[in-house]
């Protein structure tokens, strides 16, 4: 069998994040749910390349919730939240999805549960409650304050412990005060969080997300953090934990888990795929977090490849609903955050491995203005979720045909020319772009499960082979210059040029020794097994 026929779903195809709050809201209260995601299947995957051919959505929580860090902080691991619609909603979802060939990947977020989970009613109800040891309940240190110098991720909540007048004790949260972390040194609470995972799994779903996974597993002893060591995450524990969540996956068949490996440090990451026990698929924060700056990818993808087992899947995102937009983060001039945008995601398209793309990034969104009284999130991230604009504003009204209401968080300003209507209507968008750049990598398995080698080339220039039954070389101009290929080492003279981010440049054979990139711009060109052009 060819490499080709052993390549799983969830390595062929991009999978296509969805934020249920901000996709489309069918109900018309301002919020999205789960009938605006089945309204839109069809954009997302109807079978022909005039969609975006996603192989599978990741849904962020739509679990019940009092939405403290909307949708993270879970008071019911096994309901739909009224907001996003009803347990039907979700079974309606899951047939449609498979009726257009989409997989469908939830979020389980097995750190913490909401503060108004009856599992922490029930454990902060007394010292002596049966479920008390399901959190992580601690005495006040010696001078009343907290049990040791954690800090939440948030920066604005600070400490991870708040203390609880009635029961006299401290509780951690590595995030809100309002999701209390449950103690995994339970084994009650790891079953527990196993039978989520099979509630889910026997609903028809297909894999995982697994938010904040390298929380999982923490120091015991609780001992302060120190300079450069840090006893609150990605405790050695972790590992034999991940590997009993995957023999619960690996119950049924097919099925993937993604980690959100929030670790800033390629060796550590890489020890939660290496074993092929443990996740499938990790999200590489150390790349997301890049410069703009060919050089800087270029090391980081052979440091993962040199790192990473050839057996290890690599998964390839820049954007999600945490951190600013590309298309603002990378933005040089007003004019490049676009083309940066097209050719970002040329990148996280071509390389080896799985691409996660978030909604709106085919679009090239930037994150929107939020006024002060409009910010919701405690840790700032309200730009990047702003509402999907669907339809032109003028023509739809403010809502552009996100919603008929007032949306939750405001529409970017460019959504007249940004939306999904705008954007389809002129083959030079970014839209028209990502189409055909994800309906090139569904045709080729080359771009699929190809080997990669990188190729010298112009210092701005991000350079690369893929090669199975075909050979592409990929060609990435980071810079907002015109620059010259330059080609080092074995390179082929000529090629036929695929596809590029710029809608300006015409498709054919060119000669790679006199080609010139424009400003950010994106090439996939096809090179002949040979080396010589081939049309
Ligand atoms: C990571 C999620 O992506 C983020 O949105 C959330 O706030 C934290 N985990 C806590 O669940």
């Amino acid at each position: 069998m060819s490499e080709t026929e052993l390549a799983a779903w969830w390595q062929r195809g991009v999978i296509y994040q969805i934020y249920p709050r901000s996709f489309a809201d069918a109900n018309g209260d301002g919020v999205g749910d789960l009938r605006g995601v089945i309204e839109h299947l069809d954009y997302l995957n109807d079978g022909t390349d005039r969609s975006l051919g996603v192989a599978a959505i990741w849904l962020s929580p739509f679990y019940r919730s009092p939405m403290a860090d909307f949708g993270y902080d879970i008071s019911d691991y096994t309901d739909v939240d009224p907001l996003f619609g009803t347990m039907e909603d979700f079974d309606r979802l899951i047939g449609e999805a498979q009726r257009r060939g989409i997989r469908v990947i939830v979020d389980w977020v097995p750190n913490h549960t909401s503060d108004q989970h009856p599992w922490f009613t029930e454990s902060a109800s007394s010292r002596e409650s049966a479920k008390r040891d399901w959190y992580v309940w601690r005495d006040p240190a010696p001078d009343g304050g907290p049990p040791n110098n954690w800090q939440s991720a948030f920066a604005a909540v600070g400490s991870a412990w708040t203390f609880h007048e009635a029961t006299g004790q401290y509780y951690l949260h590595s995030f809100m005060p309002q999701q209390p972390d449950l103690n995994w040194d339970n084994p009650e609470v790891e079953a527990a969080m196993h039978e989520v995972l099979r509630f889910w799994l026997n609903r028809g779903v297909d894999g995982f997300r697994i938010d904040a996974i390298y929380r999982l597993a923490k120091d015991p002893e609780l001992r302060d953090n120190e300079l450069g060591i840090r006893h609150d995450e990605d405790w050695p524990t972790i590992h034999q934990r991940l590997r009993k969540i995957r023999a619960v996956i690996d119950e049924y068949e097919n099925r993937v888990i993604v980690g959100e490996v929030y670790l800033l440090d390629l060796r550590r990451l890489v020890e939660y795929i290496n074993t092929g026990d443990e996740l499938h698929l990790a999200h590489n924060f150390v790349f997301f977090h890049l410069p703009w700056q060919a050089a800087a990818f270029r090391a980081s993808v052979q440091e993962f490849t040199e790192l990473a087992k050839q057996s290890a899947w690599p998964a390839w995102f820049l954007e999600n609903h945490d951190h600013s937009r590309v298309a603002t983060r990378y933005a040089a001039a007003p004019e490049s955050g676009q083309r940066r945008a097209r050719t970002a995601a040329m990148l996280i398209c071509t390389l080896r491995g799985t691409p996660f793309m978030y909604y709106g990034e085919e679009l090239g969104l930037p994150d929107a203005h939020i006024p002060p009284d409009r910010v919701v999130d405690v840790d700032g991230r309200d730009p990047e979720r702003s509402p999907m604009p669907w339809r032109r504003p003028s023509l739809d009204g403010p809502g552009a045909g996100f919603t008929t209401a007032e949306p939750w968080l405001p529409v970017i300003t460019g959504a007249e020319s940004l939306c999904v209507e705008s954007q389809q209507q002129d083959p030079r968008s970014t839209l028209a772009f990502v189409r055909k750049l994800t309906h090139l990598r569904s045709r080729e398995p080359t771009l699929q499960s190809g080997t990669l080698r990188l190729f010298d080339a112009a210092a701005d220039v991000f350079c690369y082979e893929r090669e199975l039954d075909r050979r592409f070389l990929i060609a990435l101009n980071f810079s907002s210059h015109r620059v010259p290929l330059a080609l080092g080492g074995d390179a082929p003279s000529s090629a036929f040029l695929e596809l590029s981010t710029h809608p300006g440049r015409e498709h054919g054979a060119v000669d790679l020794q006199d080609l010139v990139l424009e400003p950010d711009e994106g090439l996939i060109l096809r090179l002949s097994k040979a080396g010589a052009a081939r049309s």
